[in-house]
């Protein structure tokens, strides 16, 4: 009838650990107490056996007396003899009045035998005095031998009778236990042992009003749960991965379209740099020939200007011509580098000459207004790797700012030193008008001028700082500005160590 497992031993199963501890302790309940019973029945019986011992000698004392009297032994043994059949007999003996055994009777060997004994004199009445007369004694022995065997068979019997007892109730239990207990735990293990795949929809199939019928309840709502979360999971799984799916291809459609955009915008690109580059050769061989014939007739090469007004006209055309080709170089240079088509000619340069011919070009502008131009080169012996035209453009740049934006009175240094780990900085610096930090803000982007009023002072573009910023960070370089509004400005420059090189003169 059991439904467990091969595999489960006996004893490790739930109720023999109860059988190994409730049966010996029963056996050895009712062995004492049905011991200790049969002991106190014997007790009790052995002073019965001795009573009734008391009242066969009380009886036969009278009834030998007179045989004893007449000495007629044959009588005395038969009346013996008589006294013999009790079944506890073991033997009878009977004395004269000088203790002489008259007559003697024996069953068994009395010293073998624990024995019970009587003795009690035997009288005759007398005569003359109606007074009783001591004629002899009667001593009867008993054995408790029957009484002993009877007390060990009913310990047996009982004993006998408690372990079929034990036996009956002991598989009573086991089957009322595995009824119970054992068959609901057992559905209940099948299911949690049987991988989790095959138990859907699963159930143990038990109800009972006790404990375990709570359990095998509670056990059921639990897999209800647990299988309604399951399914709640496999539900948003699949939702999720449907999403998922739909946002990869939404995501693809949009790379596809992204990289469909880029093209677009290089191939839009490249057209620019095409065009400036384009543009700039159309418009550069117009200018230079507005700049070269304005500056044969300024000289007055063939002749000279009749009138005092087209000298001043002509003047007008030559400086014009060159600010606008001064512009459409700048315009091309910063449009080059936003498309990183502006290329270095990188060569190892003297940055000594370089600083001296930048400072002979701007010196004459610095005259007219009155500043003073001011140069300080510290260990520039040594040869800088770079772009000379670029590098001049930078100081260039950097100086003109400085002149332009400084009033007469004023003064500009240029200044420059190798540092100990073959950093080469340059620093612009000038006591003009300054900036804030507004200001300095829109003065390096594209186009932008802190002054841009239609009735603004100073001329220019506006492209000269944010061109000069990308020419150095081309370089690899990095370049600072310092300004105090009203106090004047510090560019500075540093380019990295390892563009530094020695003099290989
Ligand atoms: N040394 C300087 N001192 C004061 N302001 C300056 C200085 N350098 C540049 N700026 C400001 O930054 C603006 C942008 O300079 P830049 O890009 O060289 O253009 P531009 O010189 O053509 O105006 C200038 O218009 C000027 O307002
Ligand atoms: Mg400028």
């Amino acid at each position: 009838m059991s439904t467990s497992k091969p595999n489960r031993q006996f004893f490790s199963r739930l109720q023999a650990k109860l059988l190994v501890i409730v049966v010996p302790i029963f056996l050895l309940i009712s062995a004492a107490s049905v011991t200790i019973f049969e002991l106190s029945a014997f007790v009790d019986n052995k002073v019965k056996l001795q009573d009734k011992l008391e009242h066969v000698t009380q009886t036969f004392r009278y009834v030998v007396s007179e045989p004893l009297w007449n000495v007629d032994i044959e009588r005395l043994n038969s009346i013996l003899e008589a006294i013999a059949i009790d079944p506890d007999f073991v033997s009878a003996t009977v004395y004269d009045d000088d203790h002489i055994i008259f007559a003697k009777i024996t069953k068994y060997n009395e010293y073998a035998l624990s024995t019970l004994s009587s003795r009690q004199p035997i009288t005759l009445a007398s005569a003359t005095d109606q007074k009783d007369v001591i004629i002899g004694e009667l001593l009867i022995t008993f054995s408790d031998r029957r009484l002993l065997t009877t007390t060990y068979q009913r310990i047996g019997r009982a004993s006998a009778l408690a372990l079929v007892f034990v036996i009956v109730l002991t598989g009573t239990s086991l089957i009322i236990h595995q009824r119970l207990i054992g068959t609901p735990l057992q559905l209940m293990l099948d299911i949690i042992q049987s991988p989790s795949d095959k138990t859907y929809g699963l159930r143990v199939e038990w109800s009972s009003n006790d404990e375990i019928g709570e359990v095998a309840t509670a056990f059921n709502r639990m897999l209800n749960t647990n299988e309604r979360i399951k399914d709640e999971l496999e539900v948003r799984v699949e939702n999720r991965t449907r999403h998922l799916g739909e946002q990869i291809t939404k995501r693809k459609h949009i790379e596809f379209k992204l990289k469909g955009s880029i093209k677009q915008a290089e191939a839009a690109n490249r057209a620019k740099s095409e065009f400036l580059a384009n543009m700039s050769h159309e418009l550069r061989t117009p200018m230079n020939a507005i700049i070269g014939f304005s500056s044969s007739i300024q000289e007055e090469t063939f002749g000279p200007l009749e009138n005092k007004k087209y000298k001043e006209y002509i003047d007008d055309i030559h400086a014009s011509g060159i600010h606008l080709l001064d512009l459409i170089n700048d315009i091309l240079d910063l449009s080059k580098v936003e498309s990183s088509a502006l290329d270095l000619f990188i060569e190892p340069i003297d940055i000594d000459a370089v600083t001296k011919t930048v400072l002979r070009l701007t010196r004459p502008h610095a005259q007219q207004k009155n500043i003073t131009l001011e140069s300080q080169m510290n260990g520039l012996a040594q040869k800088f790797c770079g772009d000379k035209r670029r590098i001049k453009q930078i100081l260039l740049n950097l100086l003109s700012n400085a002149i332009k934006f400084t009033n007469p009175g004023g003064s500009v240094k240029l200044d420059g030193s190798v540092t100990q780990d073959k950093s080469l900085i340059l620093i612009v610096s000038d006591t003009g008008i300054g900036m804030d930090a507004d200001e300095l803000e829109i003065a390096v982007t594209p186009f932008g001028q802190v002054d841009s009023s239609l009735t603004r002072k100073y001329d220019g573009t506006g492209l000269g700082l944010p061109l000069t910023k990308a020419l150095v960070e081309l370089h690899g370089g990095h370049m600072n500005i310092d300004s105090l509004k009203g106090y004047g400005t510090t560019i500075n420059i540093r380019f990295p160590p390892g563009r530094v090189v020695k003099d290989q003169a």
